[in-house]
């Protein structure tokens, strides 16, 4: 199969959604990372995803909606708190977990019978949407195990055969993957599965927030979690990623120099000083990091980096959603100096 990749206008747009009527799967942007988009009513369509992905069968999809309405003809239950949180934070990186109506097959919902709900702030994205008249199911649009894509191009390296058509709608702006949240509490507070741009803090304002253990833990083996996405290795280069945590730049130098060896890297944040060995940066703000993280994963790859030696991010804030990604990327390893 020929894989074309097309910057988005009304013809582009109408192309991919006849494509995805017909029960083809879509490279999409969104402000998060890129997704691979289906009907998400199409158990068929939907198989498609996790083909091209080599994804396991039991991790379930986010479905993409563009209207609340998506929302009601999808979900059993909505509790009042979730129409605020969506007030507040769709379009945007918000997922929340509900209930499933029977129109989501369980090949969506990975055999559950609740199912992950987002609004993706971007407009040709939504566009789509609404052409299509169903909600799309959309995993990050990286095959299994690798870091999710924040460019088209990312997209194409992974997808190039297995599917028709990548809309290229230019960088992603937040870098990492949305929010995820289930209700607790009888609808009445939500715990955090998976880290995001919309944070712990931002969520607080408006209900008690908990962040389920997994979020920083490894599970153990044959543990039921909740979310089966935290089972699996993730964001993983070729490169050995290991977590350097450290609030003393100097010993951050003085560990780093003594490291230095061909394809060994350290990634940094960009401002410190004295470091003799191969760097990246991946940006001073959790924001800018958050932005860049992935991409720099894959420059990783492309370098033949056969260590990284990556700066430990700050714990809160979005910073959470980078320290969570490194820690999968990094398989746990983390040194602290
Ligand atoms: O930003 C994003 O969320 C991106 C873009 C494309 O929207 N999508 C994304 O999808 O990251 P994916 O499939 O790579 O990650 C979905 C996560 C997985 O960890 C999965 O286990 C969890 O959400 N999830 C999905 N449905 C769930 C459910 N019903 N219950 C618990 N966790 C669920
Ligand atoms: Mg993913």
């Amino acid at each position: 199969m020929e894989t074309e990749v097309l910057k988005p206008s009304i013809e582009v747009l109408k192309k991919a959604a006849e494509l995805i009527k017909r029960g083809e799967v879509v490279g999409i942007p969104t402000e998060t990372v890129y997704g691979l988009a289906a009907n998400a009513y199409d158990s068929k369509a939907c198989a498609k995803i996790f083909e091209a992905k080599g994804r396991p069968q039991d991790n379930p999809l986010i479905i993409h909606i563009s209207s609340l309405d998506m929302l009601r003809n999808s979900v059993r239950e909505i509790p009042p708190l979730a129409l605020t949180l969506a007030d507040n934070f769709w379009s945007g990186p918000l997922t929340m977990i509900f209930p499933k109506k029977d129109i989501v097959p369980d090949t969506t919902s990975g055999g559950l019978d609740t199912v992950a709900v987002r609004m993706p702030d971007n407009e040709d994205t939504l566009n789509l949407i609404e052409m299509c008249g169903f909600p799309l199911a959309a995993p990050s649009a990286n095959l299994s195990g690798s870091p999710s894509p924040t460019s088209a191009d990312h997209v194409y390296n992974d997808m190039k055969g297995r599917i028709p058509l990548i809309i290229d709608g230019g960088e992603c702006e937040k870098g990492v993957e949305s929010t995820v949240i289930c209700f607790t509490d009888n609808g009445t507070a939500v715990k955090i599965l998976r880290p995001g741009a919309v944070t712990e803090e931002m969520l607080s304002q408006f209900c008690k927030v908990e962040t389920d253990k997994n979020v920083f833990a490894k599970p153990q083996e044959n543990e039921k979690v909740i979310s089966p996405g935290v089972k699996y290795k993730h964001y993983s280069p070729k490169a050995e990623i290991i977590i350097i945590e450290t609030d003393d730049e100097k010993a951050l130098a003085e560990f780093l120099n003594s490291k230095k060896q061909e394809n060994v890297y350290g990634v940094i944040f960009g401002n410190e000083q004295g470091i003799e060995i191969n760097t990246l940066s991946y940006g001073i703000t959790a924001e800018e990091q958050a932005h860049n993280l992935f991409a720099l994963l894959r420059r990783t790859d492309e370098l033949g980096v056969k260590t990284a030696y990556v700066r430990c991010p700050e714990k809160n804030g979005v910073g959470t959603a980078v320290f969570n990604r490194l820690l999968r990327a990094a398989a746990f390893n983390i040194i602290k100096i």
